[in-house]
């Protein structure tokens, strides 16, 4: 009898069941024993707690097509995990107790980067452990692709091609806010997809002077909108200059619903120009997964299930050119997979003209992606 558990952590997005059905699917096809199947509710939570629910071939009809994750989800902060909850439970020894009570064989955890963490600090205390990358920010270190982040790209570009024929009709220029706090893989991707002017990243902060340029420049040339995407964490070169506590406490006190809305009144400020904010926001996580998706989430689930098969743990399933390969859970833990200002994509869009808001100011480095500085052992 092989017993596997599974669970989902951290922000939802599309093709987790999908993932999960791939894994369930093959190991019921080519299992030479039976199989058990445990799922924990709401992420980490759920083995905290003691909260599961065993499932079903039944669980896993039709799931390959429905968005979020029929587990439930939650953030636990990994940095929190050492810490008891309210109500004085040991975290870290109540996963490995509910983990042993169950007699379970493995934990697949479909997570991005801090639930990776998670899950390597369990395999680090003796769980076998494989983790599936999720994520609609495709930011999880050691692998190319994160299922979610296609889906993801799908609905923002079909936003920024949605608001082109308004900003067009009324010749306004449109901020349009795009997910990804620390890193700007979608609104990289969607920007290009959407032919957006001006791509704000949190890898690469922007000069406004630049931004208002280009409207400018488009104003001259006859163009009467202009498009700018923008990623939630999109920061300004002058922002960029601060110490990372500094900037945390500018963000933790802005007044304004979020940065488009900032970039937007500079450039009503600053110009004539009827300026408007679009924020498609957790949309951009909703729905059904896209085709692609559905089919990497399959091939990332059926890798799990080959490692269980095999009684190999330990790792996160990852896509490395194209090809289904294996990463250590601990080189991913704890890594960011941010956008190199100088990757081809960049260069090709500025190429193209397209505006990074960065001219005459390239290399400044946002302070929450700066490399910590090591504290000296004591
Ligand atoms: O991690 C995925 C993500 O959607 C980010 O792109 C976004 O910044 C964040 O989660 C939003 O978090 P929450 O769902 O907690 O508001």
């Amino acid at each position: 009898m092989l017993r596997v558990g599974m669970l989902t952590s951290g922000g939802d997005c599309q093709a987790l069941n999908a993932a999960m059905r791939g894994v369930v699917k093959a190991l019921v096809h080519s299992s030479d024993e039976p199989v058990e199947f445990y799922g924990f509710e709401n992420g980490y939570q759920g083995m905290i707690y003691g909260k599961y629910r065993q499932l079903t071939g039944k669980d896993f009809q039709g799931i390959l097509t429905r968005g979020g994750t029929m587990l439930g989800t939650s953030r636990t902060p990994f940095k929190l995990l050492d810490e008891p909850t309210p109500e004085g439970i040991n975290k870290v020894e109540a996963m490995k107790d509910n983990y042993n009570k169950l007699g379970l064989d493995c934990l697949v955890m479909g997570g991005g980067n801090g639930s990776t963490k998670t899950a390597n600090r369990l395999h680090e205390e003796g769980l076998n452990v494989i983790a599936l990358p999720k994520t609609i920010d495709n930011d999880t270190w050691g692998t190319d692709m994160t299922f979610g982040f296609h889906s993801a790209i799908e609905i923002a570009t079909k936003c920024i091609d949605d608001i082109h024929t308004t900003a067009s009709s009324h010749g306004r220029v449109f901020v349009i806010e795009i997910m990804g706090h620390k890193v700007g893989w979608i609104p990289l991707y969607a920007g290009i997809a959407g032919g957006a002017d001006v791509i704000l990243l949190p890898e690469i902060p922007y000069d406004i002077n630049n931004v208002i340029k280009v409207i400018e420049k488009r104003d001259q040339a006859g163009s009467r909108f202009t498009i700018v995407a923008v990623a939630e964490g999109a920061i300004s070169i002058e922002e960029a200059s601060l110490k990372r506590k500094h900037y945390k406490e500018r963000i933790a006190a802005r007044t304004s619903p979020s940065i488009a809305y900032d970039i937007a009144a500079e450039i009503i400020n600053r110009t004539n120009r009827e300026v408007r904010v679009a924020v498609p926001g957790h949309t951009q996580r909703g729905g059904a997964p896209c085709a692609y998706d559905r089919v990497f989430a399959t091939q990332v689930g059926v890798e799990a299930a080959r490692g269980i098969l095999a009684g190999e743990y330990g790792f996160m399933v990852a896509d490395k050119d194209r090809q289904i390969v294996r990463v250590p859970l601990d080189i991913v833990a704890g890594r960011l997979k941010t956008v190199d200002p100088a990757c081809q994509l960049v260069q090709e869009a500025k190429l193209m003209g397209i505006s990074f808001g960065d001219e005459g100011v390239e290399g400044a480095i946002n302070p929450i992606l700066r490399p910590r500085k090591e504290k000296p052992k004591k």
